[in-house]
């Protein structure tokens, strides 16, 4: 269930910062959600991709509430200890920058930069209710397909309501967006479940 490793499915990810960085030039705050994180390889990627991308000031205003249900799976993401077999698919450059050796032989810790705008908290998707709105991008990957096609509906409509407008929403490439669901988002490349919120309410 919580199968997921760091740098996964850059495609959508890498097209939904380009997508960020338009929406959200001139923000104070970008406030992000990745739902569904498990041990936090996603939501780090993310934010090695955003630090990669914006000005050191900008990046600081970066907030990424990540969130699962499984409390243990949290408690690794808040330690962001890895070990080195599971970090060999981030490129040389990225690794050395943003990783450094943990006290455990073989593991790395993140640096605090990347650390620092993530914020993790328990929440269960299947409560329909968002830990808040405004977000300006919200990453749902590999989670919904073990809900029921209503459940997968009426979670794609919180992350409507949650959204800012224009807000991006993306999820993995498997997961077509259901047509009751459809109205609300304009999809933004194709082959790539990188969508933007349309303002359309019902
Ligand atoms: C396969 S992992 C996906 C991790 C990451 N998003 C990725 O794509 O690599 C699925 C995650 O969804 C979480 N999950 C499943 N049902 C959930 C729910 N109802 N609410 C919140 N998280 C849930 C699981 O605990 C697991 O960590």
């Amino acid at each position: 269930m919580a199968f997921t490793f760091f740098f996964r499915d850059l495609d959508p990810l890498t097209h939904a910062v380009r997508f960020l960085m338009n929406a959200a030039s001139g923000r104070s705050r970008v406030r992000i959600w990745d739902a569904g994180c498990a041990m936090g390889q996603e939501p780090y990627t993310l934010a090695i991709l955003l630090a990669e991308t914006m000005n050191p000031f900008a990046f600081r205003n970066v907030q990424i509430f990540a969130t699962d249900y499984d409390a243990p799976l949290l408690e690794t993401l808040k330690e962001s200890v890895y070990p080195w077999d599971e970090l060999q698919r981030i490129p040389t450059e990225l690794f050395q920058k943003y990783f450094q050796p943990a006290e455990k032989e073989g593991h790395f810790r993140l640096v605090d930069l990347i650390r620092q705008c993530i914020q993790p908290s328990l929440h269960d998707l299947l409560t329909f209710k968002p830990i808040r709105d405004g977000f300006s991008l919200i990453v749902c990957k590999n989670v919904m397909l073990h809900f029921q096609p209503p459940q997968r509906v009426e979670v794609i409509r919180m992350f409507h309501g949650a959204l800012e407008p224009g807000g991006i929403f993306v999820t993995e490439h498997t997961q077509k967006m259901p047509g009751e669901a459809s109205h609300l988002f304009e999809q933004l490349v194709s082959g790539c479940q990188v969508f933007r919120k349309s303002e359309a309410t019902t």
